[in-house]
C-alpha cells in the first residue's frame, strides 16, 4: 500500500544519484543496527502494540462526545501538536471546519492575533480544551492555558471540558491537573514529543474528532512488523533511511519533502520537525524543507533544478478522483490537450514532469506512492518515517531523542519573561543587547 520508488536516486539513472554499491553497504549496516534495536526497542516503537491508555482514552472521548462539542481547541507546540494536526488534515475533509462540528483549532503559536481570533470565534459553552505538553513547563502552552482557563471561567461543568496530556509524574501541568481535578492522560515514559503521535498526544485528539484510532495503530503495527522482518532492499524503512543518509553524505544537505496531495501538508510539517529536531546536532543533520506540489513548482522549482546541487527531493503521491476538465473553448485548439482529462491526470503528469526535469538537472529524487489516505496508511507512514529517522540518527552517530538546542531557547525565553534564577543567561542577554546595529524607514 506504500511504495517507495528510488529509481531516480540511483547513479545508474541520474548523474547526481548514489552508487548501488554504497546503498548495499548501508543496507547491510542497517540490518545490523535493526537487530540491536529490535532486541531492545525504543519506547516509541512499542506504542502500536501496547494500547497505551487506549481504553481510558476511548471512555473519556465517548463521555465527552455525549454532550455537544462545537470546538476542540488543542494547545501545544512542536511534537505536542504537529502529529494531531497532520492527522486532522489528512483524515478530515479540507472543508471540515466550514461544514462540520466540532471544528478544530490547533493553537501552536502565541501570535496574539491568531489566539484572539480563535477566542472570538469559538462557542465557549461547547468548547473542549486539550492541553498537551510532555514537560508541562513550556511557556507558550502554559500561557495559552492560563488565558483560556480565564476565558472559559463560568462555563457549566468547565472542569470536565479541559483535558490535560502530560508526563505521568513530573511538571507544572501535572500539578495543575491534580490540584484542579481535570481529566488527564499521560505521555508514556521515554517517549519524546516528536515520537509521541501514536500515544495519547495524537490519539486522544484523533478520537475526539471521530478518527479511527484502532486503524491508525493497526497500520503502524503492520509497518513495525515489516521493518522487523524484511531484509535489506525489501525493507522500506532501511531504503528510505539509506537514501536520506547517503544523499546527506554526498552534500545533498537539503531534504525536500513534496507531497502532491494537500491532505499531506500537515504530514510534511510533522516530518520537517522530526528530521530537524532529531538529527540537527553536533554540527550534523540535513535541513528538511516542506514543499507542496504543484503549487511550489511555480515558487521553488527553479531553485531546485538550477540552484545549488544540494538537494534530495522526495515526492509523495496519492491517486485520487476529481472533476474532468470540460471542453470549454472548442475554438481554441491550443488548449484542447487539457480537455476531457481529469484533474487527477494533470496532477500526476505535473509530478512526473517535475521529476524528469530534476533528473535531467542531476538532482536525486524519489517517489513515495500511497494507494489511498486512510487512518491505516497514515499510521503506517508515521511509523515508517519515525523508524527511518532513528536509523539515520544511528548512521550519523547522533542521539535522535534529545533536543538541547530547543531547551536552550526555552530557557532564554523564561529568563526574558522574568523567571527567577538563570542569572548567567540574563547577563548574557544584557551583554548581547548592549550594542545594536539597526536601520529604519
Ligand atoms: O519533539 C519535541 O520534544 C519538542 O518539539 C517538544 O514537543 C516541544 O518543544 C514542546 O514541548 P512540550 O511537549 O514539553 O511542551
Amino acid at each position: 500500500m506504500i511504495h517507495l520508488d528510488y529509481t531516480y536516486a540511483l547513479k545508474r539513472k541520474n548523474e547526481g544519484g548514489i552508487e548501488e554499491g554504497e546503498l548495499e553497504d548501508v543496507l547491510k549496516e542497517l540490518e545490523k543496527i535493526n537487530r540491536e534495536i529490535q532486541e531492545k526497542p525504543y519506547p516509541f516503537m512499542e506504542l502500536p502494540f501496547m494500547s497505551y491508555e487506549l481504553e481510558e482514552m476511548k471512555e473519556l472521548a465517548a463521555s465527552l462526545r455525549e454532550k455537544p462539542i462545537s470546538d476542540v481547541v488543542l494547545l501545544g507546540i512542536g511534537g505536542s501538536s504537529l502529529g494531531a494536526e497532520a492527522l486532522f488534515r489528512a483524515i478530515l475533509s479540507p472543508e471540515h471546519n466550514l461544514k462540520h462540528r466540532p471544528r478544530y483549532w490547533v493553537l501552536d503559536n502565541v501570535d496574539p492575533i491568531t489566539v484572539s481570533a480563535a477566542i472570538e470565534t469559538i462557542e465557549k459553552e461547547k468548547t473542549l480544551l486539550i492541553v498537551v505538553s510532555k514537560s508541562g513547563e513550556t511557556p507558550e502552552t502554559l500561557s495559552q492555558f492560563m488565558l483560556f482557563k480565564e476565558i472559559l471561567e463560568g462555563v457549566k461543568d468547565i472542569k470536565e471540558k479541559i483535558v490535560i496530556i502530560t508526563d505521568k509524574k513530573r511538571g507544572l501541568l501535572k500539578r495543575i491537573a491534580e490540584k484542579e481535578g481535570y481529566p488527564s492522560l499521560s505521555v508514556p515514559d521515554g517517549v519524546g514529543g516528536r515520537f509521541s503521535v501514536l500515544s495519547p498526544v495524537g490519539m486522544f485528539p484523533a478520537l475526539i474528532m471521530g478518527i479511527e484510532v484502532d486503524e491508525i495503530l493497526e497500520g503502524a503495527r503492520r509497518m513495525a512488523e515489516h521493518i522487523r522482518e524484511k531484509r535489506r532492499e525489501e525493507n522500506i524503512a532501511f531504503v528510505l533511511s539509506a537514501l536520506l543518509y547517503l544523499t546527506d553524505k554526498k552534500g545533498k544537505k537539503n531534504h525536500v519533502i513534496m507531497p502532491y496531495c494537500d491532505r499531506l501538508s500537515g504530514f510534511s510539517q510533522w516530518f520537517r520537525q522530526l528530521e530537524a529536531e532529531s538529527l540537527g546536532k553536533e554540527g550534523k543533520g540535513p535541513t528538511p524543507i516542506s514543499s507542496r506540489g504543484v503549487t511550489d513548482q511555480h515558487s521553488q522549482l527553479q531553485l531546485y533544478t538550477e540552484g545549488p546541487k544540494d538537494k534530495f527531493i522526495i515526492f509523495i503521491y496519492v491517486p485520487s478522483q476529481g472533476p474532468i476538465v470540460p471542453q470549454s473553448f472548442p475554438y481554441i485548439h491550443e488548449i484542447s490537450y487539457l480537455s476531457g482529462k481529469g484533474l487527477e491526470k494533470l496532477f500526476h503528469s505535473e509530478l512526473k514532469g517535475t521529476m524528469f526535469s530534476l533528473v535531467e538537472a542531476s538532482v536525486p529524487v524519489s517517489e513515495v506512492w500511497i494507494d489511498s489516505i486512510s487512518p491505516y496508511t497514515i499510521g503506517a507512514l508515521f511509523y515508517l518515517f519515525e523508524m527511518a529517522i532513528v536509523f539515520f540518527g544511528r548512521l550519523l552517530n547522533v542521539n535522535p531523542f534529545d533536543q538541547p538546542g530547543v531547551e536552550k531557547g526555552k530557557m532564554y525565553t523564561k529568563a526574558l519573561m522574568g523567571l527567577e534564577g538563570e542569572e548567567s543567561l540574563k547577563k548574557m542577554i544584557a551583554e548581547l543587547s548592549r550594542e545594536k546595529f539597526t536601520v529604519s524607514f
